[in-house]
């Protein structure tokens, strides 16, 4: 019996990692270990003699559990000490670089929008990205057979309803929901069944704004349409004014921006014209302010609808429209 507690704590004190020592324990206390042999063997003996030495193998048995319990602490002990040594700290390491989050250059000219309506009293709207036929086309005054609503042009939904080809749906959703007089910009995606290259997007943003009220002029429209391009730019802006026509205005008008990449000498951004295409806006055709539920001999207009990826790119000076939705971040770290 001593040799073999000699053995034994012999065994536990020689262990000198938390591995070694489980093995140990294993060896002896184990289901299979050896002091568990010796027990089983109790039964085979005289009652007499299974009394001495079951008492004798129990004392054994409690002194190598408290032995390896014992030097289990001074291995652990151990091992976390040479753990410590061998890491140092650095004082004059740089510390870790703290990634802060990046606002997308939409996300960036959005707010920039927003920001120059709002001080003027616009509310901002956000209206449905799937819409009806009927606020997407009839009731702008877009017609069943306008070119527009070709299946080349806009997304159809298996519902019969469309993926918005503009956010100008929103005038006539506007009308319905405020009471005149207002003021309401609406930004957001819109859709078009387009093949893409670096100035077609299927996907891209618009902001559309409408101001309904008893009198309105080109003239408000164009101070406003001044004053978002000098908010947005930070600079003063030039601009011009041209005849467009667009089914939901009367008169429409085409809105261009001297081209602010090289203020009006002419580069590839303004296809060496000097002008930018920008605005598309007009006095809110009277056929669409009745579908809006409004008397057109009482309201009147003016509507406009920015094209906002556009303008991120003259403002960025981005090459290509399809990096706006391209989800890279090694464009979005950019901004
Ligand atoms: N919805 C037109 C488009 O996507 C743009 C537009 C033109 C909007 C004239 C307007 C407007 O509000 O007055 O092409």
């Amino acid at each position: 019996m001593e040799a073999l507690r000699t053995e034994a704590l012999d065994e536990v004190a020689a262990a000198t990692t938390t591995a070694a020592l489980k093995d140990v324990e294993v060896r002896w206390l184990g289901k299979k270990g050896r002091l568990t042999a010796l027990l089983k063997e109790l039964g085979g003996l005289s009652p007499d003699d299974r009394k001495a030495r079951g008492q004798a193998l129990n004392e054994l048995k409690r002194d190598i559990t408290d032995a390896v319990a014992q030097r289990e602490i001074a291995v652990a002990q151990a091992e976390l000490a040479a753990q410590a040594a061998g890491e140092r700290l650095d004082p004059t390491l740089p510390g870790l670089p703290v990634d802060a989050g990046r606002l997308h250059p939409l996300t960036r000219v959005i707010d920039s929008v927003e920001d120059v309506f709002e001080r003027m009293g616009f509310h901002i709207l956000d209206y449905p990205e799937a819409e009806t036929e009927f606020f997407n086309f009839d009731g702008l005054n877009i017609p069943a057979d306008h070119p527009a609503r070709d299946t080349q042009d806009t997304f159809y939904l298996a519902d019969g309803n469309v993926l918005r080809t503009h956010t100008s749906p929103g005038q006539v959703r506007a009308m319905r929901d405020l009471k005149p007089p207002f003021r309401a910009i609406f930004p957001g995606r819109v859709y078009r069944c387009e093949a893409t290259d670096a100035s077609h997007e299927h996907t891209f943003h618009q902001v559309e704004g409408l101001m309904i009220d008893r009198h309105v002029s080109v003239a408000h429209m164009l101070h406003s349409m001044m004053t978002l391009l000098t908010g947005v730019f930070g600079r003063p802006v030039q601009v011009r004014l041209r005849p467009g026509f667009f089914p939901f205005v009367e008169p429409g008008f085409e809105l261009d921006l001297r081209c602010m990449v090289c203020e009006g000498a002419g580069c590839p951004v303004c296809k060496r014209s000097g002008w930018v295409e920008l605005l598309p806006c007009g006095l809110v055709h009277p056929n669409v302010i009745r579908h809006g539920g409004l008397d057109p001999e009482e309201w009147e207009g003016w509507a406009f609808g920015l094209g906002l990826s556009r303008l991120v790119m003259m403002r960025y000076q981005i090459d290509d429209i399809r990096w706006l939705m391209s989800g890279d971040l090694r464009f979005v770290r950019q901004f």
